[in-house]
């Protein structure tokens, strides 16, 4: 069973390690170097679109397990207080990129401010990224392991998105 719990916790976590959604959020900031280029819009589009996809998965399968988590009232005031703050985060961020991809669909090479936007959104979404992932290895993903029952990581497995 131990090892088991592991499987599909890790199912979850893997997302944080993602070579796919590493190398799109790699193109994203060097795209952010280059923001003059005229062709540069027609890229970013789809690298935004792939990930807020990716991210709105990996959050809703989070907040599964959190859901799970909270169930039976067992984690301490500290931890439902962090995980309470990692579901706001989730909207915040998901907030970030929704306003990307409204920058990269409206673009008008034109328009500083757009682009000035889309810059400080883009550094938003970097800083709260890596927090947010920070916050979880050291708070949610240990709970996770220590609070999941064989039943709820059963039921995990069921819900969650490949
Ligand atoms: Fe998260
Ligand atoms: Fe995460």
């Amino acid at each position: 069973m131990a090892s088991k719990e592991i499987d599909v916790i890790d199912l979850v976590l893997r997302d944080h390690r993602d070579p796919d959604t590493k190398e799109r959020m790699g193109i994203l900031k060097e795209m952010m170097l280059v923001l003059d280029r005229d062709d540069v819009w027609t890229k970013i589009e789809p690298v935004l679109e792939f990930l807020n996809i990716h991210v709105t998965k990996h959050f809703k399968n989070e907040e599964i397990m959190i859901v799970l988590m909270l169930r039976d009232n067992k984690l301490t005031d500290v931890e439902t207080h962090v995980i309470h703050e990692i579901i706001e985060e989730h909207k915040e961020i998901l907030g970030y990129f929704n306003e990307l991809i409204a920058i990269a669909k409206n673009y008008n090479p034109s328009d500083r401010t757009l682009k000035e936007k889309f810059v400080e959104a883009t550094h938003n979404i970097f800083e709260k990224l890596l927090l947010h992932a920070k916050k979880e290895d050291e708070v949610l993903y240990p709970a996770a392991r220590k609070y999941m029952t064989a039943q709820k990581l059963a039921d995990l497995k069921v819900c969650i998105t490949k």
